[in-house]
């Protein structure tokens, strides 16, 4: 049963550079792309849901760029009204104040939601999250794999089942690289935006066709 997937939303810029938009363009149809995903997600069960957002590493990108990224997050924070509960993993005291005090707004706003849980990787990178947690655990002495795994930002969530990357490159990207270490693995051509409902059925029938180990 899949109950936790998570998503690297990569080809948002080459769907608007194949269209002659702006780049920026793109990631508004992404989100549109991530409530048709997140639709069909809940028509299968699934209970949460993690996507990247923005990576550390997105802050090497054009300004431009990061703020149009950030307007995209900021706005569904603000509008956000259905009942999922929307969590975030990363850096956030770190980013602009506007984009910070968002995040906040829609965490507590949800926080008592019963729908899926959307947890949004936002200026986060796994490695960073991973020294983190061993700091923490180092902190009290406690070197298990438990007394890390506890402290990671995803503690809270159930074990990640699969990552579907889209977009044609077949990496992870420092995305949940702990939380990974036994997930399914899907790649598809497919560019971001133009993710369907249909996309999620394929990647639920193929994720029920692999047999999962856990290296036994
Ligand atoms: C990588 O694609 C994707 C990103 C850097 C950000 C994606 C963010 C969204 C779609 C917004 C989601 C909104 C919420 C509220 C979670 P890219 O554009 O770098 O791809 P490309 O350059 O390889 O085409």
């Amino acid at each position: 049963m899949l109950g936790h997937i998570g998503f690297i939303m990569d080809g948002n810029g080459r769907w608007a550079t194949a269209r002659d938009l702006p780049r920026t363009e793109g990631y508004k149809e992404g989100l549109n792309a991530l409530k048709r995903v997140l639709n069909e997600c809940a028509v299968h069960g699934i209970k949460v849901v993690s996507v990247y957002a923005f990576s550390t590493e997105n802050n090497g990108r054009p300004s431009q760029e990061i703020e149009a990224i950030f307007k995209v997050v900021t706005e569904f924070n603000r509008s956000y009204d259905g009942d999922m509960k929307i969590l975030y993993m990363g850096d956030i005291d770190s980013l602009p104040d506007y984009v910070a005090e968002s995040v906040y707004f829609i965490e507590q706003k949800t926080a008592q939601n019963s729908g899926l849980t959307l947890n949004i990787a936002l200026n986060y990178g796994a490695r960073a999250d991973i020294v983190r947690a061993c700091k923490l655990a180092f902190d009290h002495a406690d070197f298990t794999d438990s007394a890390i795994e506890s402290r990671l930002a995803s503690a809270s969530l159930p074990p990640l089942d699969a990552v579907v990357r889209t977009g044609g490159e077949k990496r992870l990207s420092n995305f949940m690289l702990y939380e990974s270490a036994y997930s399914e693995l899907i790649f598809l051509d497919k560019l971001w935006p133009d993710m369907t409902e249909n996309d999620v059925d394929a990647i639920v029938n193929e994720f029920e066709s692999r047999i999962r180990k856990f290296g036994r």
